[in-house]
């Protein structure tokens, strides 16, 4: 009997094994992530797994080959405001070049909006650039509000390099090069 969609591409959390099927490879598809040793990910995820549902790495592995073909994080914030209420931030969403237009970065949201839903998150929050606008949309989130940013140690090639300064140095959509990056809401 042939497996439906949903069987073939499950969501699941990470797993320490992940690294050993290509998830530092898959991130390296978003932005800058040299290689991690084997120790480093290990103390990391660690670290990731004490704060449990708060921080959650999903990925989708693919059936046969077991490799790591999409990713993507949620990080819920406790806040005072709204009744103590909680915020989810979605981050590092990526889907390996070779399985894209499958529906699997929007599985990927679902998951990780679903788990916010379901730690009683008021809103789920992210950053994209204005050409993944169209895809966030389709997954139901909205353009809310643009993002500013203080790149501190600046390793991505996008960021600008800056000195230290006292004053806030803001960077807005209008004054960036990067393509400006907007935030959406669902
Ligand atoms: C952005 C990304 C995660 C989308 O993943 P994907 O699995 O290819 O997207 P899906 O197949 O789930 O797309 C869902 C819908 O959005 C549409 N879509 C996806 N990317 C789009 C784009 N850039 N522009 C317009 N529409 C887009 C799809 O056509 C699909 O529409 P449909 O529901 O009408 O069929 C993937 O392209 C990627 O990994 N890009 C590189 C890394 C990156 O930019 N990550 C986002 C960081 S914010």
């Amino acid at each position: 009997m042939q497996k439906s969609e949903e069987q073939k591409y499950r969501v699941r959390k990470l797993e320490i094994s992940d690294k050993g099927k290509g998830f530092i490879e898959l991130l390296q598809q978003l932005s800058v992530c040299d290689s991690v040793s084997d120790k480093e990910f290990e103390e990391r995820f660690g670290e990731l797994s004490d704060l449990g549902d708060e921080h959650v790495i999903c990925v989708i592995e693919e059936e046969g080959s077991g490799k790591i073909i999409a990713t993507g994080s949620v990080f819920i914030e406790k806040k005072f405001l709204r009744n103590c209420g909680k915020v989810g931030h979605i981050e590092d969403v990526v889907v390996d070049s070779s399985a894209r237009g499958k529906h699997l970065g929007k599985r990927i949201i679902n998951f990780l909006t679903e788990h916010a839903r379901s730690m009683g998150c008021y809103k789920v929050i992210l950053d994209c650039s204005v050409d993944n606008k169209p895809f966030y949309e389709k997954c139901g989130f909205h353009h809310k509000s643009l993002q500013m940013a203080i790149p501190i140690n600046p390793i991505d090639e996008n960021a600008e390099s800056i000195p230290f300064s006292p004053r806030p140095y803001l960077k807005s959509k209008e004054g960036c090069t990067d393509g400006g990056k907007e935030s959406a809401v669902v």
